[in-house]
């Protein structure tokens, strides 16, 4: 066993709140921001993971714009193009969570090996922890562009312990989206859940997360708990 666990971060959900650009959209749709915001990001979702399984692979940031599309089309908001280009500018800069900076420092100072993994191309995820300041926390950012998937497709989180030279039992994917934690866990990780808010509800299926933590500033805590607990 690694003394040291690798530990995987998600990053849209989990280290940056996509809800961020809600106040961005108050500006343009009014008292349908939330709801609009919240339909953005499911198909955002939504569309990778079909064009995951068409294997008909475009980046995540094509997903986001399309989803854009979709959602003023069903909300009947009649965003402009300029609108448009201003709110995917803004998605490029959201913030990171409150308890981000504070969990990754008690992380590194447990000595754990950290990566950024997400579904977002490498460009894309190097601008938001640079714009929010926590770029250095991490050895690597691993995208899962580089072998044109998406998650929870098994193959991306293979990649990422190849790319990351770990076996499954010492690595953790850090996720707030619970299909993330399924898919690291069917793919022999194990899988911390961030449950920030006491109404979030996990997928109801066979699979549970290894931890579940209220916050970030709970994680590091949390896993040299259940490590001492469950040695080798
Ligand atoms: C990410 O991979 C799942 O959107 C999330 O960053």
């Amino acid at each position: 066993m690694n003394t040291f666990p690798t530990l995987a971060f998600d990053v849209y959900g989990t280290l940056i709140d996509t809800h961020g650009v809600i106040a961005a959209l108050e500006k343009h749709v009014g008292h349908k921001a939330t709801g609009f915001s919240r339909i953005w990001r499911d198909k955002q979702l939504e569309y990778s993971f079909r064009r995951g399984l068409m294997k008909n692979y475009e980046t995540f940031t094509v997903c986001t714009g399309s989803a854009l599309d979709f959602t003023s089309d069903i909300c009947k908001t009649h965003l402009s193009r300029q609108q448009k280009k201003e709110l995917l500018e803004i998605y490029r800069t959201l913030p990171a969570f409150k308890d981000v900076t504070d969990g990754l420092t008690r992380s590194k100072e447990s000595g754990f090996r950290m990566f950024a993994f997400s579904n977002g191309t490498a460009d894309a995820v190097e601008m938001l922890l640079n714009n929010a300041g926590i770029r250095d926390f991490f050895l690597d950012v691993v995208s899962v562009d580089e072998i044109k998937s998406f998650k929870p497709d098994p193959a991306v989180y293979k990649h990422f312990l190849k790319r990351s030279g770990v076996a499954g039992a010492d690595c953790w994917m850090i996720s707030g989206n619970s299909f993330d934690v399924i898919g690291a866990v069917s793919a022999g990780m194990k899988a911390a859940w961030v449950k920030r808010s006491p109404e979030a509800v996990f997928d109801p299926w066979e699979s549970e997360p290894t931890i579940t933590v209220k916050s970030l500033a709970e994680l590091a805590g949390e896993i040299n708990k259940y490590v001492n607990e469950n040695p080798g």
